[in-house]
């Protein structure tokens, strides 16, 4: 097919060296896909390597301590999916003696995986032809072949026709370099706020080309910014979840210690006071919930620790 042909022939010049590619080794795999769910590359990779030296393999993710893992997984945010990696390494010692498995069926059922890691790490690292659909790639689908810029949300027969497109567009044998090329496509040319249309090779048979040529930037789907959940910070709306963050930091470096809750408080947010003590105990109550953390009080001193 023209769209996969013309995708890989750009892919041979543009492409990014990463260190999770061309090694041949799942675990990599699925260390990397767990930093991206929700990290850009950039920032993925410097941790990704420092992670690979402190466990470099899947039996000695398994085998470390929870809070080793959470300690590693410093700078990467959404410290949750530092222990689902680690369940997912326990899972597959003891389902799969070891053996991450290659089929997205069995995938999904592993602690941390979604329809969208299960078809990535099945493709990535076994070659197979799995679709593997985040954001990008939808936005390079719908603008390719339905010349929509179309955002969230799809119903489930959009979903599955999409599904089949994907799986109709993967080459024969090349699903883990076609996926690549996709994201590589998606974050350097076909871009979600500025699309590089003027120098696409696939500019000629691209269903998004003319509107865009026409328009300009108002042919964009322009998102609407969710608002998460949050207080303020000197004036300014931070969600909840970078104080949860900011505690779990203070935590890897001041394991163990008993302090009062004013010092976390003031170590957290900048202009913290006593009043905002019950939501500060609030949020390490969910972190412990999440098993992030555990914590002892008492009459206003805190004990935090990081899971075991
Ligand atoms: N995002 C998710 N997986 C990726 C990969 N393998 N390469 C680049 N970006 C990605």
């Amino acid at each position: 097919m023209d769209f996969s042909r013309l995708l890989l022939q750009w892919y041979s010049k543009h492409q990014r060296e990463l260190p999770w590619r061309n090694c041949n080794n799942p675990y990599y795999v699925v260390v990397s896909e767990f930093m991206l769910q929700q990290t850009q590359v950039p920032r993925v990779v410097e941790k990704f390597k420092a992670f690979i030296l402190l466990f470099p393999t899947l039996p000695d993710l398994a085998n470390a301590n929870k809070a080793n893992v959470i300690k590693a997984w410093s700078g990467l945010g959404y410290n949750r999916r530092a222990l689902l990696l680690h369940s997912f390494a326990q899972e597959v010692i003891t389902k799969y003696n070891g053996e991450i498995p290659s089929v997205p069926e069995a995938l999904i059922k592993l602690a941390g995986i979604g329809t969208y890691t299960a078809g990535s790490i099945s493709s990535f690292a076994f070659n197979r032809p799995e679709p593997a659909i985040d954001v990008n790639v939808r936005r390079i689908y719908m603008r390719f072949f339905h010349g929509k810029d179309q955002g969230l949300p799809m119903d489930k027969k959009e979903e599955q026709k999409l599904y089949n497109l994907v799986k109709e567009t993967i080459p024969e044998n090349n699903s883990s370099d076609f996926h690549n090329a996709l994201m590589d496509f998606g974050s350097l040319c076909c871009t979600r706020d500025t699309p590089q249309c003027q120098h696409c090779p696939l500019q000629k048979t691209c269903q998004f080309f003319p509107h865009y040529k026409s328009k300009g930037p108002q042919a964009l789907y322009v998102m609407e910014k969710k608002v998460e959940q949050g207080v303020k910070e000197n004036g300014k709306h931070i969600p909840h979840r970078i104080f949860r963050g900011r505690i779990v930091e203070y935590i890897r470096n001041n394991n163990n210690k008993e302090v009062s809750l004013s010092t976390i408080g003031k170590a957290i947010k900048k202009d913290f006071t006593i009043n905002d003590s019950s939501w500060l105990l609030k949020l390490c109550c969910k972190l412990q919930e999440d098993k992030l953390i555990t914590y002892t009080i008492d009459d206003q001193i805190i004990k935090l620790n990081l899971a075991h």
